[in-house]
């Protein structure tokens, strides 16, 4: 009698165990189309999700969250780029090297670029809420990128935390604005992945390197990958890193 209920809960204990199984993955994954990137996180980032990309000046966040739009926009979907960095002609101008010709996007209307000024910058504060967030929801914008969010840190907070449309947000930030840590500021903003980007010093040359610190609902990667910047952007190697980073 008691081995036949034991058996019951056993049985019970199992199904539970491959539904629970089963609604993982059913997290729906917008895929980034960055060589090899989707692999390591399952197909992608999760829909509707925050996603923070960091690392030092020159790391390759701009092109990383840039081919991240144009994965999409080559799908289909609407992309807007929100920045206070780079400039728009110098900017269209860098990303043409990799073809991906920014222009032609905006003309098919699938592509909108922001270029924030500082002064720009305050008067959204002072007059508050909404102006991103309108721009994305007029335009049907699936994928946005803010480019970065150190320079963003106070809008953010009003602009995107009521944010509700089905987005894939990618944040860049800058590392050594927070002493090459991740800081109170950064934290606060609870992204849903965390991205980090090195460039590294390695005998005569520099060599390039990604991890994924985190990303909630996600068997991802736990390795070091080597990556490298070509004429379609940025290739990463799916293998595990020789010689990563830290391990010098
Ligand atoms: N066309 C290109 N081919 C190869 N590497 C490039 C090309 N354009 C830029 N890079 C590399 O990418 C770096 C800039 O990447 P970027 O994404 O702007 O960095 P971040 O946004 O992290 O400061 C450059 O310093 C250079 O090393
Ligand atoms: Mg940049």
């Amino acid at each position: 009698m008691k081995k036949k209920k034991e058996a019951r809960k056993k049985r019970r204990r199992a199904v539970t165990h491959t539904k629970r199984k089963r609604a993982k993955k059913n997290i729906e994954r917008v895929p980034t189309y960055i060589h090899n990137f989707d692999s390591l996180v399952e197909g992608g980032f999760e829909k509707n999700s925050t996603n923070l990309i960091v690392g030092g000046s020159g790391n390759g966040k701009s092109i990383f969250a840039t081919q991240f739009l144009v994965g999409g926009m080559d799908k289909g979907e609407k992309a807007l780029y929100v920045t206070f960095e780079e400039k728009k002609d110098a900017f269209y101008a860098n990303m043409k090297e990799f073809g991906w010709n920014l222009e032609e996007y905006e003309k098919k209307d699938l592509f909108i670029f922001l270029e924030y000024t500082p002064g720009k910058v305050r008067t959204m504060l002072e007059e508050g809420g909404g102006a991103i967030e309108s721009v994305i929801l007029k335009n049907k914008i699936s994928r946005v990128v803010i480019d970065s969010i150190t320079s963003f840190a106070l809008l953010f907070k009003d602009e995107l935390s009521k944010r509700e449309a089905a987005l894939s947000l990618l944040l860049t930030l800058e590392e050594d604005a927070v002493a090459g840590k991740l800081g109170p500021q950064t934290l606060q903003f609870e992204s849903d992945s965390i991205i980090m980007l090195y460039y590294e010093p390695r005998k005569k040359e520099r060599e390039r390197y990604l991890e994924i610190l985190k990303m909630r609902g996600t068997k991802h990667s736990e390795n070091v990958h080597r990556f490298t910047i070509e004429k379609k952007g940025i290739v990463i190697d799916k293998r595990p890193a020789a010689y990563p980073p830290y391990l010098r």
